[in-house]
Order: structure tokens, then sequence, then C-alpha cells
């Protein structure tokens, strides 16, 4: 009697614990395959790390919090086997990122003088905007034109960041950069860098291969307000807070508020075109905006020929041509997709090129599958972009 007990317990424990084998298998099983799919499937969501916030996701999202760090992506590429960003305000996901999303959390910022000359430093993830507001409130002045430009301090030589008559470049003395092909910090100086308008060598040969750490900046002391543009013209004798006062109003009223309507800004640059170019257009369109750059060249306001193009306000489901400035590409609800703005940037193109002869190309860095997408087609070619809106089964 007291052995058959003792089987039958002998055979429940056994029992229970072949149960208990098999959950642990099933569970490692399901471990196993969900990190399959977790290393194959982007599920990670970037709307929210992107200003356009069109909704895709990418595989992963790190960061880098230190300079040692940068060692982990020693030999790998920025834009292809991995995305660096800033805060996103000049990047747009059109589709799903099959691949890394790293953010730079890099902080610090300092102010030294001589008898001339203030010497800024800056980490690359500090807020432009904080940046610009913390050197007033110093009494450091000169970037206030700049007041209100979305994005990191470290982002702003990438594309020379320009507004109301100012360009960053006039104040950066040298940038440094954690080099990806050998693993070492450099120094570059102003010249090297190479700053055109919304240009640099950060745009260029060093694109895929420099992590920005660092900004210096030389403000000189003897300050000279820069008010040409607009309402600032009508400002006697401004002072710098002023002028930073009156460029947020501007921009309030002309830009959309990213945190309320997905945007990036300008979408397209404003083309420049040599003399000879610009002499037949003023005389063909008599209301054209243009700026003398140099001697041999001049910028027309492409937001100018989208609006007379008619483009203005158009629409495409959830994606639209901003009401107040039609450079602007808007998320109207922040619920578009990258096929209704890639179909609406292929219309802008186009009918700009059919009403003036101009090719537009855009200032914002658009990232699809692979990483970022070449938008530079010449005409008569497929674009990257273009190969995204006749894909199947991308929103
Ligand atoms: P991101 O968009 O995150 O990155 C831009 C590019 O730089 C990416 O290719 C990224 O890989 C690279 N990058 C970012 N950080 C680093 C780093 N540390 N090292 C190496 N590469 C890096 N721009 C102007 O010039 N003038 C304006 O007046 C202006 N107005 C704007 C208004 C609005 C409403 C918005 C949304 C944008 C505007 N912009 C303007 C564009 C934008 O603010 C700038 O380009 C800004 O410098 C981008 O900063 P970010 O940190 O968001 O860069
Ligand atoms: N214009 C129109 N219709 C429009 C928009 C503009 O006719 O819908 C005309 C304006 O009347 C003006 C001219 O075009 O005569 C230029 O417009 P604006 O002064 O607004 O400047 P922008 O050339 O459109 C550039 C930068 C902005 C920067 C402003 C202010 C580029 C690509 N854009 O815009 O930068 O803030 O000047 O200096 O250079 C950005 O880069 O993201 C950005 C917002």
């Amino acid at each position: 009697m007291l052995a058959g007990v003792e089987h039958a317990f002998r055979t429940v424990i056994v029992n229970l614990l072949c149960l208990q084998c098999v959950i642990f298998l099933v569970t490692d099983i399901l471990r196993i395959i969900s990190h399959l799919i977790l290393s194959v499937i982007p599920v990670i969501s970037v709307q929210s790390f992107h200003t356009f916030q069109l909704q895709a996701n990418a595989k992963r999202i790190s960061s880098i919090d230190s300079i040692e760090d940068c060692r982990r992506y020693i030999g790998r590429k920025n834009g292809k086997d991995f995305i660096l960003l800033g805060e996103g305000s000049n990047c747009v996901f059109v589709e799903d990122y099959y691949g890394e999303i790293v953010i730079p959390k890099l902080f610090g910022k300092s102010i030294e003088e001589d008898n001339s000359n203030f010497f800024v430093d800056a980490s690359a993830s500090e807020n432009w905007h904080e940046f610009v507001i913390w050197l007033l409130a110093n009494k450091v002045y000169g970037l206030e034109n700049l007041a209100l430009i979305p994005g990191t301090v470290g982002a702003s030589p990438i594309q020379n960041i320009g507004a109301y008559g100012i360009e960053v470049c006039q104040f950066i003395s040298s940038v440094d950069y954690f080099d990806l092909t050998c693993g070492e910090i450099k120094t570059l100086d102003a010249q090297a860098c190479n700053f055109g308008y919304r240009d640099s060598v950060f745009k260029g040969e060093l694109k895929a291969t420099a992590i920005i750490t660092k900004v210096r900046f030389t403000i000189p002391k003897q300050w000279t307000a820069v008010a040409t543009y607009g309402s600032l013209a009508d400002i006697d004798n401004p002072t710098a807070e002023q002028i930073f006062t009156e460029v947020v109003k501007i921009r309030q009223s002309k830009l959309p508020d990213p945190e309320l309507t997905g945007n990036a800004g300008s979408f397209f640059k404003n083309p420049i075109v040599d003399k000879q170019t610009a002499d037949t257009l003023a005389n063909k369109f008599p209301g054209m905006p243009l700026y003398k750059v140099n001697d041999g060249e001049s910028k027309i306001a492409a937001g100018w020929l989208i609006d007379q193009a008619g483009l203005k306000g158009k629409t495409i489901n959830d994606i639209a041509v901003h009401q107040n400035q039609a450079l602007v590409l808007i998320n109207t609800n922040n619920n578009g997709c990258g096929k209704d703005l890639v179909a609406l940037v292929d219309e802008v193109c186009n009918t700009v090129f059919a009403k003036f002869g101009i090719e537009l190309s855009t200032e914002v860095r658009c990232f699809g599958h692979e990483g970022e997408l070449n938008l530079l087609a010449k005409k008569g070619e497929e674009s990257e972009l273009t190969a995204v809106k006749n894909a199947k089964g991308t929103r």
C-alpha cells in the first residue's frame, strides 16, 4: 500500500518536472523567435524622433553617451549602416529603416574671453535655441538672428544653418569630430569645413564618417546688429534682445510649429543660378525675388516659385504645401505617409520645372529601408525617392 502511494507520488513529481522542462523549452524557443523577429523586422517607431513625424519604424534606437561610445561605430557608415540623429528636424523617414538609429547625448558648454572676443565651446547635443538664449543671458551677442531654429548645436555646421541675414559659419572657429575611419577625435578649422549655402564638408566627403562632438565659436565683443530683413529693419537701433524677440515673432508667424504640425522647415533649397540665367529670368518674370550671392551668381526664392506655380495649400491626403510659406511641406494631422510626401515632392518639382525651367533640390535628408535616399536624379531618370512612391506595400 505504502509502495503504491510512493510510486504515485514519484510519478506526479516526474510528470511535473517534465512539464516544467517543456515550459522552459517553449519559453526559450519563443524568446529566440522574438529575438530573431526583432533583429530582422523594424518595430520601433521613429515618429517622435523626426519633426516631420511620419509613421515609420527602425530596428533599434541607441544612444552615444560618451566619446568612448563612438568606438562601437568604427568602420561603419552613417546614413547606411546606422543613422545618426540630433533632433531629427532636417530628416524625414519616408519608409521603415532596416537598421539602427543612433542619438548622441553629449552635453556641456563654456565661455572664455579675451579683450576682443568670446570663445564659446558647446557639445553636440546641446539644443540650438537654448544655446542662443544662454548666450544672450551671458551678454554674448551675434547669434540672435538664428533664434528658434530647431535642432542641436552638433548639426548646426552640417548644413551651415542660416536665417535673417546670418549664417552660423560666420562665428564657427572649429569643429571636433570622431573619425569613424580611424577612431580618433579630429579638429577642423572653419576654412577646412568648406562652408557654403546650406552646405559643408560634413554633407560632402565626411558625410558618412564623422560624428560631430563639439563646435567652437569665436564671437567678437564688438557687436553690430544685422537688421535688414523685413520688420527687423523697422526697429531703431535694435538691441540683440530686440532682434531675438522679433526673429521669434517672424518665425512664429510664418513657420509651422513642429510640435503641433509635422514639418522639417524649408523642404527645398533656394536654387543658385549664374548671372546670365538670373538676367533672363528677371526679364521673363519681373516679380521673381533674386538675391545676389556674388558677382557671378544669384539665389532664387524657391518659396516664390512654388507659390507662383499655384501650389500653396496643395494637398495629397495628409501632406500639404504650407499656406503661409510654400517652401515648407507639412504633415497636416501628423498622420501622413511617405508615399504621399513623395508624390507631393514630385508634383512640386515637376510643376515648378514646367513653369520656370528650374530644377529644385531638397534641403531635407530623406531615409528609406537601406538608409539615406539619393534625391538628385537627372531629368528623365527615376530618383530613389520616386522608387519609394512606386514600391508596393509601403504606407
Ligand atoms: P538632424 O535632423 O537630426 O540631422 C541632420 C543631419 O545631420 C542627419 O543627416 C544626421 O545624420 C546628421 N547629424 C546630426 N547630428 C550629427 C552629429 N553630431 N554628427 C554628425 N552628423 C550628425 N535650418 C536653417 O538653416 N535655417 C532655418 O531657418 C531653419 N528653420 C527651420 C524651421 C523648422 C520649423 C524646422 C523643422 C527646421 C528648420 N531648419 C532650419 C532645419 C534644421 O533645424 C537644421 O538643419 C538643424 O541644424 C538640424 O538639426 P538636428 O539636430 O535636428 O539634425
Ligand atoms: N515667398 C513667396 N511665397 C511663399 C514663400 C516665400 O512669395 O510662399 C517669397 C517671399 O515673399 C520672399 C521670398 O520668397 O520674397 C523669400 O521668402 P522668405 O524670406 O520667407 O525666406 P525663404 O527664402 O523662403 C529662407 C531659408 C529659411 C530661413 C529664411 C529666413 C532656405 C531654403 N530657407 O527661406 O530657412 O529661415 O530664409 O532667412 O534657404 C530652413 O532652412 O529650413 C529655413 C526655414
